[in-house]
């Protein structure tokens, strides 16, 4: 047989357990206001990480992209928080697909993600053959959409441009998530490269 390589491939979702309160962060996202957006709500603060309630939760979130950029980038650049906000998800209720300008690491970090309440599904945006030889081929090659099932506590991260939308919401219970951006540290870039930001 002759020997099949990956040329490209698109930077990993990651995924991490918190093993802090998260009983805590619930109680705040079920106080503060939110106003419509499309199909679900988001908070009106969308710096909530600034909190102080959320100080353990950054700092873990800090970790992740440190050690997701060690692994992806192969550099220990330093990434900002930028904006942070809630969602939430009644029943009924899903987020339409979308991704993440002015951003460049984007997280999800479930506060609250009941059985049926909605998964995460990323989407290639295109297809990679302009004919669908085999429908239910699903390898890395060949799939345009990648669906997450976590659970309250875990944290996602992927790149901000990659597309993702939200399932439905089939249960009658409220599903609140974080999202957060991040972008490296300025300066960064390479001078002799021309690619420098500062
Ligand atoms: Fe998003």
């Amino acid at each position: 047989m002759g020997t099949l390589t990956t040329i490209f491939s698109t930077p990993p979702l990651m995924v991490e357990k918190y093993s802090g309160d998260v009983k805590t962060l619930e109680e705040y996202a079920e106080s503060i206001s939110y106003h419509d957006n499309q199909n679900s709500y988001a908070s009106d603060n969308t710096f909530v990480m600034n909190d102080d309630v959320f100080t353990d939760l950054k700092i873990f979130a800090e970790k992740c992209i440190e050690e997701y950029t060690i692994n992806v980038f192969n550099s220990n650049h330093k990434f900002a928080i930028t904006q942070s906000w809630i969602t939430k998800n009644d029943f009924g209720q899903s987020i339409d697909i979308h991704s993440h300008p002015g951003s460049i690491i984007s997280g999800v970090f479930y506060i609250n993600l009941p059985k049926d309440s909605g998964c995460i599904e990323f989407n290639r945006g295109k297809s990679v053959f302009e004919i669908q030889i085999n429908k239910d081929c699903s390898n890395p090659w060949m799939s345009d959409r990648y669906r997450v099932f976590a659970e309250t506590g875990y944290l996602l991260l992927f790149p901000s441009n990659m597309l993702h939308s939200v399932k439905m919401n089939n249960v009658n219970q409220t599903r609140y998530s974080l999202a957060f951006n991040s972008f490296p540290t300025i300066p960064v870039g390479d001078i002799d490269m021309l690619t420098y930001l500062y």
